[in-house]
This record gives structure tokens, C-alpha cells and sequence, in this order.
């Protein structure tokens, strides 16, 4: 199938930046950010189209190593003693392998934390320091250390001051001139402004587009989801496990492949939205509050406001992001009925329940299997729920 790196890239980066900035407390947009000023370096250091294109991919994804950290309690809020993890680059430079799109591109994340002088992590300096990896570097150093809206008049002066002390030292000449020249211009702020940094990355990249198989795609977004599972300890392994239960019924129900990883890549992606949502309400072990639980009817929206713009990915929005729709209209965020919900639909939101009830939580254990059917059997009663996928899962996994 045709698809378009450049919607998937902005999904990812959704994801991303949502979770630093919930998270770790960074303002949001760090990845955006770091890649729109790669972006500009780039352009005035004359990269090709191709190169281009993948300085500004890695950088949107160079801090998506930090899935694995993102339950630890000591780092919370606090991107600094994040940053400084080595881990966070070995682990973010393994999962792009996944990613096709980056097949020629080695070390960047890896070493996007090193200095010319070789004071970084790995001490790596001078020449063997791909440029890539110096431009993202320098961005992140950028971000971390200014706010681009401030870069005017005494501020900008002070800024820049303080980079022609690292000139040469820790970056390159040529990457701080480039730098200074852009930050003369006032679009610099304005295009790091939060109402238009996504506009401006996406009128200004080159266009992707790649063949890849939905089983690649699946493979690809599961490095979402562990983002997605990692950002709470409540559900550190909620969408991983939805995503094993539709793999099952989808061979239960005898799907092609093609079917098949499509309901896993739904499962995988299903609760995306959630990252726009604050740990403090996920986490709240209470009733919610009615302003928390309106809150919390938003995240599947939102996982179809990110999904929709995908390729190919019609029915897999439809089924990712209905899957708290109920068939007698109770559910959320639409209140579609049964004759709006489809099968997979209908799976989904069955799987989600069964799921969540099964799994192990913090303050609780997971659900035995019978007591999970009694709840799911008493919704179908209320004619909530479809009466003969519930069968169906009972068949499978009374069993396991
Ligand atoms: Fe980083
Ligand atoms: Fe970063
Ligand atoms: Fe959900």
C-alpha cells in the first residue's frame, strides 16, 4: 500500500510530544520544535530533498526512546535528569530500525546527544560525528535551553552570546552561523508559535510517500502503543495486551492477513488520545469528577482526529476510535447506535472491556475470566454490548 511518511510522522510526533510534555512536564512541541529548527539549519547548509527529509523525520522521533522511562516516579517532571540518560538514545536508535522509512540512516538518535568535543555520552567528536546528529544535537540544546517566542531584542543578544561560547567547541561553526542568521529573522518565533509549528512543518517538508505492507505498519505502531501503555502504570500494558486479544480473534474468526493486522494495528493505536489526557485523572483511584470524566470522553476523539488523516486507515479509525460507542447510543464521544457500529467496532469495544477488567492494576488484581463474562453478560443484557461476540470471546479465552 501507498503510504504517506509525512501523516504518519505527524501522528507519531502527536504522540510524542504529548507524553514529554504531560510527562516530564516540557513545554509542548519539544520534538516539533527541535525538528523545525534542523529543518532550517539544514536548508541554509544546502541538504538535498532526501536529506532533508530524513534529518527532519529523526528528529521528530529523536527522543521516542523515552517510552521506557516514562512510568519511572524519580524522572517525573523533570526532562532534565531524563535527558541525560544514555539509555534513552541506545533504545530510541533500536526501535527506529522498525521504521523503513530511516533503513539508511545509522547513528543519528544514537548519538543526538553528543558534542564536536566529545563531552557527550559516548564521546564520539569531530569528524565521526555524522552532521545529522550534530544539527539535532544543537536543536535540542536549542530547545531546552531557550524559548524561541522571546528571540527579539535583549534576550536574542543574550542567547546568542551565550551559543558563540560553545562555537567550535561543542558545534560547529557553520551550525551556530547558520543559526544566528535564522534567529535574525522574526518568522523564527512565529514558526515555533504552538498555533503554527504543525502548519509550517507540514507546507515545508518534501512529500513521502512508501510502500508498505499493513504487517509493517503493525509492526511500526507498536512502538506507539508502548508509548501509549508507558505513559501511565495503570495501563503499562493495556493496549499490548488488546492488541495479542484481537491477533487471537482475528484468527479465531479466520481474517486474511490483511484484516488481521489492521485489528491489531486498531488495538495498538486505540487509545492514543489518551496521551492529551493528564496522568493526574487517569491515575485518580476515585470517581471522577464531572469536568475529569468530560476530560476522559475526549480521548478517542482525538484518536480519530490523528487517525482520520492516515492512509489506508478508514476502517481502522472506525475501529480504534469506537471503541467506547455503545449499540444502545449510551457510549461516547458520538453516541452511535448499533446500526452505526460495525463488526470490528463492536469487537473492540468488546475486547477493551474484557481487557481492562482481566488486567492487573495497581490498587487491584486482574479479573478471573468467569467474573470478567458475568460483568460483559450484564451488559449485553442492558443491550449495551454485541451478545454474540461475547460468546465468542468466552469460547476463546475461558481456556487461557
Ligand atoms: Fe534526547
Ligand atoms: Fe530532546
Ligand atoms: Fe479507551
Amino acid at each position: 500500500m501507498k503510504f504517506c511518511l509525512n501523516h504518519f510522522l505527524s501522528a507519531v510526533s502527536f504522540a510524542l510530544d504529548y507524553a514529554e510534555h504531560d510527562v516530564f512536564g516540557v513545554e509542548l512541541n519539544h520534538g516539533k520544535r527541535v525538528a523545525y529548527i534542523s529543518w532550517r539549519i539544514a536548508q541554509r547548509l544546502g541538504f538535498s530533498e532526501d536529506d532533508v527529509f530524513d534529518l527532519v523525520s529523526l528528529a521528530i522521533l529523536h527522543d521516542n526512546g523515552l517510552s521506557r522511562y516514562l512510568g519511572n516516579k524519580e524522572l517525573k517532571s523533570n526532562l532534565v535528569n531524563y535527558e541525560v540518560i544514555k539509555g534513552h538514545c541506545v533504545i530510541g536508535e533500536n526501535n527506529i530500525k522498525k521504521y523503513p522509512l530511516l533503513k539508511d540512516e545509522k547513528n543519528i538518535i544514537l548519538y543526538h546527544h553528543e558534542k564536536l568535543d566529545g563531552s557527550g555520552f559516548f564521546h564520539i567528536s569531530g569528524d565521526n560525528l555524522p552532521l545529522k546528529a550534530q544539527i539535532i544535537s544543537f536543536a535540542d540544546y536549542v530547545d531546552t535551553h531557550f524559548n524561541a517566542a522571546k528571540f527579539y531584542g535583549a534576550y536574542q543578544e543574550k542567547a546568542v552570546s551565550h551559543i558563540m561560547k560553545l562555537r567550535g567547541k561543542q558545534y560547529s561553526e557553520q551550525i551556530c552561523d547558520s543559526f544566528f542568521a535564522i534567529t535574525r529573522q522574526a518568522c523564527y518565533r512565529l514558526d515555533q508559535d504552538p498555533n503554527n509549528i504543525f502548519e509550517c512543518l507540514q507546507q515545508n517538508l518534501p512529500l513521502r510517500n512508501v510502500d508498505l505492507s499493513y504487517q509493517e505498519i503493525s509492526e511500526i505502531t507498536e512502538t506507539i502503543s508502548d508509548i501509549i501503555d508507558a505513559k501511565s502504570k495503570f495501563t503499562w500494558r493495556h493496549s499490548r495486551g488488546l492488541a495479542e486479544k484481537a491477533d487471537i480473534m482475528a484468527r479465531f474468526y479466520k481474517y486474511d492477513d490483511v484484516q488481521r493486522n489492521k485489528l491489531i494495528i486498531a488495538a495498538n493505536l486505540h487509545d492514543l488520545g489518551k496521551l492529551l489526557i493528564p496522568n493526574s485523572i487517569l491515575e485518580a483511584n476515585r470517581a471522577l469528577t464531572e469536568d475529569e470524566f468530560a476530560l476522559v470522553q475526549s480521548h478517542t476523539y482525538y484518536t480519530r482526529h490523528v487517525l482520520s488523516r492516515l492512509d489506508g486507515f478508514a476502517d481502522i479509525t472506525e475501529w480504534a476510535a469506537n471503541h467506547h460507542e455503545k449499540l444502545d447510543g449510551s457510549g461516547y464521544p458520538y453516541g452511535k447506535t448499533a446500526k452505526e457500529l460495525d463488526f470490528n467496532s463492536r469487537l473492540m469495544g468488546c475486547l477493551d472491556i474484557y481487557q481492562a477488567l482481566t488486567e492487573d492494576r495497581p490498587y487491584r488484581e486482574g479479573m478471573g475470566h468467569k467474573k470478567a463474562l458475568k460483568i460483559m453478560s450484564d451488559m449485553v443484557g442492558t443491550g449495551r454490548i454485541d451478545g454474540s461476540i461475547v460468546e465468542d470471546v468466552d469460547t476463546v479465552f475461558a481456556a487461557y
